[in-house]
């Protein structure tokens, strides 16, 4: 099956071409394209993503993109249906890509598949190069396994007995880690997104070197939940109680390396507690902080030490993309599960 992907549920207009083929048991995926037109530079005046400029840059960037892809008559007698993400988002700019989809399904008379974006990072993990001719053994070694999705807007920790079944344990009662990363980047002078500036600085220091110690929220919780915001708030507070601290760079990349290793414990810890509860036998880490080296070192080094399996896509699928789009809506297609053509910002896992 081709899908032409569309994802505008963000910061990020972005269209792939994939060919997707397999069973539940055995999928395979092979990006035939993959664009990203990103509004980062746009938005990061307002420190960030505004979504009614979201939704008019994605209406202006659909078409361009689409034209980059230059598709010829004879390319579109292969694609055998559109995607296009249908939340969890911004309302605005999710309904951007959907009226686009569905002028684009209407003229070249393909279906269009919804997609829940938080399923595309979930599973964006059979994107990895290793997997890519996986075969149904290597499928089968990787579960039960314990998704762990992190992004801008979500934390979410679940059970993942299959690629049919899934539970969600726990998510974040308040920020998002990518948004802690975020706030955290604006309290240092940082630019938006903060994420990737907070790992560049944090990364001039030794994990667990300095002085500064935050605390690690719910930490010793018996459940899966999460919570950063009052992280963020012990930042703001040594900020109040140390303002050399953001006279020099040195002062700042302190400051970042103690958040870091704060967040990434709390992650790394709650992750494992349910790998062992769960007798997971791999954890699969995706969403826009997954891009971050540390987090993925850490998790690397315990999967390791209890000889588990850690799998993560690609750099360029951690983030927003539309590749892991086409991954999502054609897993639902062998579900035979369908998203209603609307935009539900706050779609639930
Ligand atoms: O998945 P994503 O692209 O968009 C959402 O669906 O939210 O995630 C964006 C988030 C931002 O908060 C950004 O700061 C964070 O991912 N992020 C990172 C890194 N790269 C992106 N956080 C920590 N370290 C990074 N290297
Ligand atoms: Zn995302």
């Amino acid at each position: 099956m081709r899908i032409l992907s569309i994802e505008t549920s963000c910061d990020e207009t972005a269209f792939a071409l994939l060919d997707c083929s397999g069973t539940l048991s055995a999928p395979r995926f092979k990006v035939l394209r993959h664009l990203i037109a990103s509004q980062i530079e746009i938005h990061r005046p307002f420190g960030g993503v505004v979504p009614n400029i979201a939704k008019r840059e994605h209406m202006k960037n659909l078409p361009i993109l689409l034209d980059e892809l230059k598709l010829k008559p004879a390319d579109w007698k292969k694609i055998d249906a559109i995607a296009v993400t249908v939340g969890p988002g911004l309302e605005p700019a999710l309904w951007a890509g959907i009226v686009f989809a569905k002028e684009l399904a209407k003229t070249h008379k393909k279906p269009l598949l919804g997609a829940h974006h938080m399923e595309g990072h979930l599973y964006s993990f059979l994107l990895e190069k290793a997997l890519s001719r996986a075969d149904k053994e290597k499928i089968k070694a990787i579960f039960p396994a314990i998704g762990l999705v992190v992004s801008g807007g979500h934390t979410i920790l679940l059970q993942v007995k299959d690629l049919k079944t899934r539970t969600r344990l726990g998510e974040t009662r308040d920020d998002a880690v990518g948004e802690a990363y975020d706030k955290v980047a604006r309290l240092l002078d940082l630019p938006y997104p903060g994420g990737p500036e907070i790992e560049k600085i944090a990364s001039n220091l030794a994990p667990g070197s300095g002085t500064i110690v935050f605390p690690r929220p719910m930490i010793h919780d018996k459940n899966y939940e999460f919570s950063f915001s009052g992280l963020k708030t012990a930042v703001l507070y040594y900020l109040r109680d140390h303002p050399d601290a953001l006279k020099t760079d040195a002062g700042k990349a302190e400051v970042a390396r103690a958040f870091q290793d704060a967040a990434v414990d709390v992650l790394v810890k709650k992750t494992f507690r349910a790998a062992t509860q769960y007798k997971a036998k791999s954890i699969l880490l995706s969403g826009g902080v997954s891009a971050n080296k540390f987090l993925r070192s850490e998790l690397a080094r315990e999967a390791k030490k209890r000889k588990m399996q850690l799998h993560v896509a690609d750099f360029v699928y951690n983030t927003d993309n539309a590749a892991m789009i086409a991954v999502a809506a054609y897993l639902n297609t062998l579900k035979k599960k369908k998203y209603p053509l609307k935009a539900k910002g706050d779609l639930q896992m």
